[in-house]
């Protein structure tokens, strides 16, 4: 999907400020290059002030006045808050909090997803729009209400989940088994004692609270299904989307994808973030979709106003993480927001446009420049994949699972170690998407799958073909223990992938931050081992590394197996940043997987990333650095400046290079 300009802009509010003000606001959105407005967000109490009397006169007034000014709308079915006719009529429609408490009116995503009446209010908003504004020149994309998220534990939702149960289980016995209810003798004799599982409620059947997660995600997935629907109905040419959040985790974003024209998603960094995390985060959301690119849909121009310390982004600072985005595969650049407001618990979030500011603010004329700049090479940027050979494998039912599971040590932290082995790529320049463990493995040389405890079956045998077929495969400590249902496979870990790996596990260690123990690789490399310490049972495999410590000093760490014409690495424990990188080094020289640039891992500081057949640079470090470049002559679409053999990059610099005379690739 290719939209028919590079989005730049984000959200507006038109409905906080009086018409004085949007008059400006358009004129200044034109000064900022801006071409997108997402609107009206949170706009269903201004469009529909009581039940069923509709008010559409301002938002046919604003969208008048941006598509005059060169402005096209993202345009939002305003369903994320209810306006207070709503609850104050049907309660129902209040999410009952994980303490048992149903909320008060206020805030927002306060919605339960099983309310009819709350199906029904918001699809019927949808309709109205999408018949009023699906011709409207203007309308860009739908943005289907906003950053989904927050379960409910009402009646209404127990109900519901005894029917998916029902339907997922067919009968009680097979839930009983599956669930493994014997223990503690919890075994259920009629479906109505199956309830959610609130603060108050039952925690210790991990298998309850990891369908409670599937549940609730389909649920509230079936409520952006349910708006989706209508628009396909009224304006089937109009792409949808909603915003995620990266590795967020109450939904499981790879079922969410299915439903979506194009993924989007909302980039809030800590100042202090390093770029590997932000760029995990960009591969994750790409992989979403089998690495078809996606859009940022917001990102703060300056400063947040919930985090720690709300740090001011330093000059230049914006650029440089808008190109990250871009680099790993965004095909807009988009904002929270565009006026702050005057009110609220936002009132101090950064925006374009600051109280009582001017275009002569620092925050404004960078946001100009920067739209100006994408204005001219977005359009040779948009729809560019960023192929990858090496897949990360990220799963949320397994990270669901290993939340709640009692044991083995307090440190277990899924999405941690997933990022710390997605860094040792990143900083060996290598390419990587972030894929389920469900996705089709076909385009991977190398599939790196960090702390996988949940695996599922048929996924494991997938895995292993591609294995066969030439595949390398690195599986971590605590892996293969339990099926979907957190019932752990009798023949002991690694479960489905004993054969593949050569190996099984007989005990596992864990490791307390002060205890770590050790690895060593032969005479003279040598590194901390941290988290876990699997006991390694050898079933042909070969050892690569061996621990240095404890009872089971020289005992296996790191192994290798080989498996019909692949390679199945087994890193039992969790090796410090260098040992990881000695590892993944390893794992992908052996396949020819390398980095674009010629000397292999940029230096120090430096971000690389081929997005079609454009090189992005981005130089992140406090110091100048200067880079080799792959042979040929090279033009900065950013400068026109010609670039070969090497380039200096400063700190903050961003450089897009393609081969000077090179045929333009296809997207
Ligand atoms: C989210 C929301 C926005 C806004 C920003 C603030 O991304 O979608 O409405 O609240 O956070 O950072
Ligand atoms: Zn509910």
């Amino acid at each position: 999907m290719k939209l028919p300009v590079f989005p730049y802009g984000g959200d507006y509010n038109p409905e906080q400020w009086p018409r004085e003000v949007w008059e400006e606001d358009v004129a200044l959105m034109g000064r900022a290059h801006v071409n997108v407005a997402t609107l009206p967000v949170f706009g269903w109490a201004a469009l529909e002030p009581e039940e069923g009397r509709f008010e559409f006169e301002w938002l046919d007034d604003i969208l008048d006045r941006l598509h005059r000014g060169g402005v096209t709308a993202c345009l939002a079915t305003a369903t994320a808050s209810v306006p207070a006719w709503l609850t104050q009529r049907y309660p129902d429609v209040l999410v009952v909090g994980e303490d048992g408490v149903r909320r008060k009116h206020g805030n927002r995503h306060t919605f339960c997803p099983n309310s009819p009446n709350y199906r029904r209010l918001a699809t019927l908003l949808v309709r109205k729009l999408a018949e009023r504004y699906g011709q409207h020149p203007a309308l860009l994309l739908w943005h289907v209400n906003n950053e989904y998220g927050g379960y409910c534990f009402c009646d209404q939702c127990a109900a519901a989940f005894r029917g998916w149960l029902r339907a997922r289980y067919g009968t009680l016995a097979e839930l009983n088994d599956r669930w493994y209810t014997s223990f503690w003798g919890h075994t259920y004799t009629d479906w109505e004692q199956i309830d959610t599982p609130t603060k108050n409620g039952e925690h210790s059947i991990q298998a309850l609270k990891i369908d409670y997660h599937r549940f609730q995600s389909e649920s509230l997935l079936d409520c952006y299904r349910a708006e989706a629907q209508v628009l396909r109905e009224v304006t089937p040419d109009v792409p949808i989307t909603t915003n995620l959040m990266g590795a967020f985790f109450p939904l499981d974003y790879h079922q969410w994808a299915k439903e979506m024209n194009v993924v989007s998603w909302d980039n809030y960094p800590y100042y202090n973030a390093e770029p590997a995390d932000v760029a995990f985060a960009h591969a994750l959301m790409r992989g979403l979709k089998e690495g078809q690119p996606f859009l940022l849909l917001e990102q703060s121009p300056s400063q947040q106003n919930w985090a720690p310390y709300n740090r001011l982004k330093p000059p230049g600072q914006l650029r440089l993480q808008s190109y990250q985005a871009v680099a790993h595969g965004a095909d807009s650049v988009m904002y929270f927001q565009w006026r702050r407001g005057r009110g609220g618990i936002e009132k101090l979030h950064g925006a374009v446009m600051e109280h009582g500011g001017s275009p002569e603010n620092r925050v404004f004329r960078e946001v100009a420049a920067l739209g100006a700049e994408l204005q001219r090479v977005g359009g040779e940027i948009q729809g560019k994949r960023v192929p990858a050979r090496v897949a990360v494998l990220f799963d949320w039912p397994n990270w669901w699972g290993l939340r709640y599971s009692s044991g083995p040590s307090k440190d277990l932290d899924y999405p941690k170690v997933v990022r710390a082995f997605f860094a040792a790529l990143h900083g060996l320049g290598i390419q990587v998407e972030v894929v389920s463990p469900s996705a089709d493995m076909a385009p991977f040389d190398v599939i790196v799958a960090p702390l996988l405890t949940m695996l599922r079956q048929e996924d494991a045998d997938r895995i292993t073909c591609r294995v066969e077929q030439g595949a390398s495969l690195v599986a971590t400590f605590f892996s293969g223990l339990t099926d979907d249902t957190d019932r752990v496979y009798l023949e002991g870990p690694p479960g489905p992938w004993r054969e593949v790996l050569g190996i099984s596990v007989e005990e596992t260690d864990a490791l307390p931050p002060e205890l770590p123990n050790g690895l060593r690789w032969g005479e003279d490399e040598e590194h901390d081992a941290t988290l876990l310490a699997d006991r390694v049972r050898l079933e042909g495999a070969e050892v690569l590394a061996t621990y240095t410590r404890d009872f089971y000093a020289g005992e296996p760490a790191v192994t290798r197996n080989r498996h019909g014409e692949g390679r199945a690495y087994y890193v039992a424990t969790l090796p410090e940043a260098a040992g990881l990188r000695h590892l993944i080094s390893l794992v992908c020289a052996e396949r020819g997987v390398v980095s674009p640039l010629p000397d292999g891992p940029p230096p120090a500081g430096i971000e690389v990333t081929a997005r079609g057949d454009l090189l992005f640079l981005l130089n992140y470090g406090a110091h100048p650095a200067t880079v080799r470049l792959p042979e040929g002559s090279f033009v900065d679409h950013l400068t026109g400046d010609s670039h070969a053999e090497t380039c200096r990059l400063e700190p903050l610099a961003v450089l897009i290079l393609q081969e000077a005379n090179s045929p333009r690739e296809a997207p």
